[in-house]
Order: C-alpha cells, then structure tokens, then sequence
C-alpha cells in the first residue's frame, strides 16, 4: 500500500521547483494532484503529463496564491470536482531582496502577499471542507531564514517567521477536527538562484552545513510526503528543519 493511496493533495505554485517535487514524489504514493501557478506554460504543461504518467488524476488550475478570491474559486472547483482535499501545501513563494535603507514598499507588500498572505488564502479556503471531513494535513514551506533572519531578507524572513506563528494557531484552532498543520524549514537548496552563486560564497556555505551538501528538492519533499501521510498522525504545530544542520 502506498503512502498516500485514495488522498487527492493540492499543492500551490508547483510548476518547478520544490512544488514540483512535492507533486511528482506525491503522485508516486498514489495520491491525485492538483496543482496551482500563476499561468500555463510548458513546466506547467509538462508536469500534468508526467503526473497523469504515473496513473493518478491530476490538474492544472492557473491562480495567483495572494489573491483572496482567486483562492476561494480554486477551493469552490476541488470541491465540485473532487468532492474532497486531503493534504494542502501552501508552496508558492517569491524573494524580493534588498538591504532595509533601500527596499521599498511595493516589495515590502508583495513579499508577504504571496508568502504569507496565500497561506492565510488557501487554509480559509480549504478549512471548511477538511473540517467536514474530520480530516486533513496542511504544510506550509516555511526557510531557515523565518527562524535566523538573514542580512537583505527582512521581508521574506518576516512572511516566513510569520507562516510559523501562522502555523502552530491553526494547529490549535483545528486540531480538535483532527486537521494537522505543520511547516517545513529549508535552509540552502541547490536551485537554479543557488547554482548561480560565486564559486567562494558556495564554498562558504558548504562549511557551514555539517551534511557538506546543498539540499535537493525532493529532501525537503520527503519530509513534506512524511508530514502528509499517516506516518505524522500524532505530529502538528511543528517546524521541521530540512537543513543539512546548518541550523
Ligand atoms: P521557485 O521560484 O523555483 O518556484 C516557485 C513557484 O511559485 C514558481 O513556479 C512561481 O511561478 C510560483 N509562484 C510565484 N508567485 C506565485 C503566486 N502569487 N501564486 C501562485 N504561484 C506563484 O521557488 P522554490 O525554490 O521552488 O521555492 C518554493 C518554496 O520554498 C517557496 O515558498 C520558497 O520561499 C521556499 N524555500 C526555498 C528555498 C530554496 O533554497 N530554494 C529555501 C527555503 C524555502
């Protein structure tokens, strides 16, 4: 029996990337994918046809995370096509970085609109129908950089410090309706951005991480896949690490 057998799993902003991990290592357990970025394209386009490869349903619904609305539609049509929604990954995030003296409002607001805010979104969206179920498992991707802080990032370490404090009061709120809700922490994942790093600045992380290795994206998947399925059933309100020890 697979881990998630029968689930059907909604996970936002999963075109590439760690969301796309997240669908495709989800899939892999058996559960159906729906999946959410801000337009079609060919990542968008080629990750429905490998999820539908692998023998589970799985669609494709073009949505902007931050916006209210747009969220509440996404819920209204998993529910008048699935009838249910299992395990929520509130992915989708972007980075806007610049020292205080020289961020601006706009990027100031747009962090945490799409980092915090879509969090807020897509659990108001999707409360009511996992509390009518008596069930559900939401994760929320959090960073390293919401529990340290880091120079030139005061706006995404507050939207991913405030999807911690997010988190653990939904566990709270929910808990009774056995609805868990737990975040994951990634510290430094080799993507593209990460790649592009100077060769020295690399190095120097790479001392700083007692694994001696950047983070993959299916590492930070695995432990989502971990907090999703019945593995977690007496886990919520965490913040797991997903670090290599960097800490
Ligand atoms: P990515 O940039 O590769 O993928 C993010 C996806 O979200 C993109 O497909 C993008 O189009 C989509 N997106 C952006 N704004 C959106 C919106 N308003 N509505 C819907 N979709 C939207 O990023 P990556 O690296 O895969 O990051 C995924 C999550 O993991 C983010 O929340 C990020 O903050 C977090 N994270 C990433 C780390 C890293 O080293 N890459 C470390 C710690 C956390």
């Amino acid at each position: 029996m697979k881990l998630l057998e029968n689930k059907t799993a909604l996970i936002t902003g999963a075109s590439r990337g760690i969301g796309r991990s997240h669908a495709l290592l989800f899939a892999d357990e058996g559960a159906n994918i729906i999946f959410t970025d801000l337009q079609e394209n060919e990542n968008s386009a080629s990750l429905l046809e490998e999820l539908r490869a692998k023998g589970v349903r799985a669609d494709f619904l073009a949505s902007n995370a931050a916006d209210n609305a747009q969220a509440m539609d996404v819920a209204k049509w998993v529910g008048e096509n699935y009838g249910r929604l299992d395990i929520l990954v509130n992915n989708a995030g972007i980075t806007k970085d610049q020292l205080i003296l020289r961020m601006s409002v706009e990027d100031w607001n747009l962090v945490m609109d799409v980092n915090l805010r879509s969090v807020f979104n897509y659990t108001k969206a999707f409360a009511p129908m996992m509390m009518k179920q008596r069930a559900g498992s939401i994760i929320n991707i959090s960073s390293i950089v919401g529990v340290n802080g880091n120079a030139g990032q005061c706006n995404y370490a507050s939207s991913k410090a405030g999807i911690i404090g997010f988190t653990k009061s939904i566990a709270k709120e929910l808990g009774s309706r056995n609805i868990r809700c737990n975040a994951v922490a990634p510290g430094f994942i080799e993507t593209p951005m990460t790649r592009a790093l100077p060769e020295e600045v690399r190095k120097d992380w790479m001392t700083k991480i007692p694994l001696r290795r950047g983070g993959l994206d299916s590492d930070v998947a695995k432990v989502s896949l971990f907090l999703a399925s019945e593995l977690s059933a007496y886990v919520t309100g965490q913040v797991i690490q997903v670090d290599g020890g960097l800490g």
